[in-house]
């Protein structure tokens, strides 16, 4: 079986990164996630003035993904301007172990600097949505699936 097409993701993360809404780290970050059923999403870091609210580009890209109806992300790219590229924080890893724990995630940089990694390298051991939901089941039946 044939991996993800990474350049196409690296493009997107690219150009959505121009739209990254950072007036007060000047840091832009662009990422695109890969849905199980083929669809690239998008999404840049968008800072707000309370600085606590910001959000990432990896949590936008996987929120959009699963606004629309995505629950499987096969792969993640994220795309900087920094050498060597960054790694995701660690809300983010989380959030996009609960959608794909077996993912693939490429760092990238404008410069061309590629770096492959499993989601499972960057974060052993991840808590993961079966413990709590076999435990809210266990305790109530339910709820389903959403
Ligand atoms: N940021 C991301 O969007 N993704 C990362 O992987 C690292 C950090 C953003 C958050 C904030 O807007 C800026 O980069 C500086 O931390």
């Amino acid at each position: 079986m044939s991996g993800p097409d990474w350049e196409a993701l690296v493009a997107a993360a690219a150009a959505v990164r121009q739209r990254a809404h950072a007036p007060y780290s000047g840091f832009l970050v662009g990422a695109a996630v890969l849905g199980d059923g083929g669809r690239i999403f998008t999404g840049c870091n968008v800072e707000i003035s309370s600085f606590s609210h910001t959000c990432c580009a990896e949590r936008v890209a996987v929120f959009k993904a699963v606004s629309e109806g995505v629950r499987q992300v096969l792969a993640c790219a994220v795309v900087v301007d920094t050498a060597p590229p960054v790694t995701p924080c660690g809300a983010c890893r989380q959030v996009l172990s609960d959608f794909g724990p077996g993912m693939q995630v490429m760092l990238a940089n404008l410069a061309g600097e590629r770096r492959v990694y499993a989601l499972s390298e960057l974060l052993p051991e991840a808590f993961l949505p079966e413990r709590v939901l076999e435990t809210i089941r266990a305790r109530h039946g339910g709820p389903e699936p959403g």
